[in-house]
């Protein structure tokens, strides 16, 4: 005989201790965590309709797309696999700023080309460099763990980042190599088109919302990136500098709200 389903609350508090499990947790903590479901989701009131879709804006409402954002192009499969192939290849090959001097590998991208969600970091470190692969040190075990909580497959999302070479000692990116490399990046969503954008602090956030505000104040709120949703979170690197309760909660609530998000069709 099969289980009786988990009523809402139950369900909420399995999936936030499966959370913490996969972040490492392995007592739970004296003073209990609020269940996400029993946190506020924002999703402020429908926006004003505006002439022109902003680059990026605040969400105002639930509609995947901006109404008056622009369609996207829909491309049939043979030219989307020629533009994925050109565009690689010209990303491989490029000398547009100094990190081609001191890379070992372009870290491109990779995942599904399917994917309804996208993860945006800053730019490859170490091990990502030595691989020719995104997120796969350290912080990159991480991002796993937070993708196997939010019930999906690393093969299911795409991860990409800011900057496709690594900057030396990991430094922050600069804004000329952000402006030589950002094209790639945009191209790479124009064309995954997904329904959400999940940009990995402060560097990719800003750059993809043109803003300079800070991650603390951008994470957890709904933007738009040329009508997608973005979801600004902590980068994982972040979450395991500061491996607190209130780090691990922001990043479970932002996850949640785009669980529920992709989970509404
Ligand atoms: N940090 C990033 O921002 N990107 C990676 O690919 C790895 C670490």
């Amino acid at each position: 005989m099969s289980a009786a389903p988990e009523p809402p609350l139950a369900q909420a508090l399995l999936a936030r201790l499966r959370f913490e499990r996969a972040m490492g947790l392995e007592c739970l903590p004296a003073a209990p965590l609020a269940p996400a479901s029993a946190l506020p989701v924002q999703v402020p009131a429908a926006p004003p309709p505006a002439r022109t879709a902003p680059l990026a804006t605040t969400v105002q409402a639930a509609p995947s797309r901006a109404p008056d954002s622009p369609a996207p192009a829909v491309l049939d499969a043979a030219e989307r696999a020629r533009r994925w192939s050109a565009l690689e290849a010209r990303a491989l090959g490029c000398i547009k700023c100094a990190l081609h001097q001191t890379r070992t590998n372009v870290v491109f991208g990779e995942g599904s080309r399917d994917a309804r969600l996208v993860f945006v970091g800053e730019g490859p470190g170490a091990d990502e460099d030595a691989s020719g692969r995104p997120f796969v040190g350290k912080a990159g075990q991480l991002l796993d763990k937070i993708i196997g909580a939010m019930g999906l497959k690393r093969e299911e999302v795409y991860i990409c980042n800011v900057l496709k070479c690594r900057p030396p000692g990991n430094r922050t990116p600069n804004p000329q190599e952000i402006g030589a490399c950002s094209p790639f990046l945009e191209e790479q969503l124009e064309l995954l088109s997904p329904k959400v954008i999940v940009t990995l602090g402060s560097p990719a956030t800003q750059t993809l919302l043109k803003t300079t505000d800070g991650i603390t104040r951008l994470r957890g709120h709904w933007r738009l990136y040329k009508g997608i949703r973005v979801m600004p979170t902590y980068h994982p690197a972040f979450v395991l500098r500061q491996y607190t309760k209130e780090t691990r909660q922001a990043v479970w609530e932002d996850m949640q709200q785009v669980i529920k998000f992709l989970s509404e069709g």
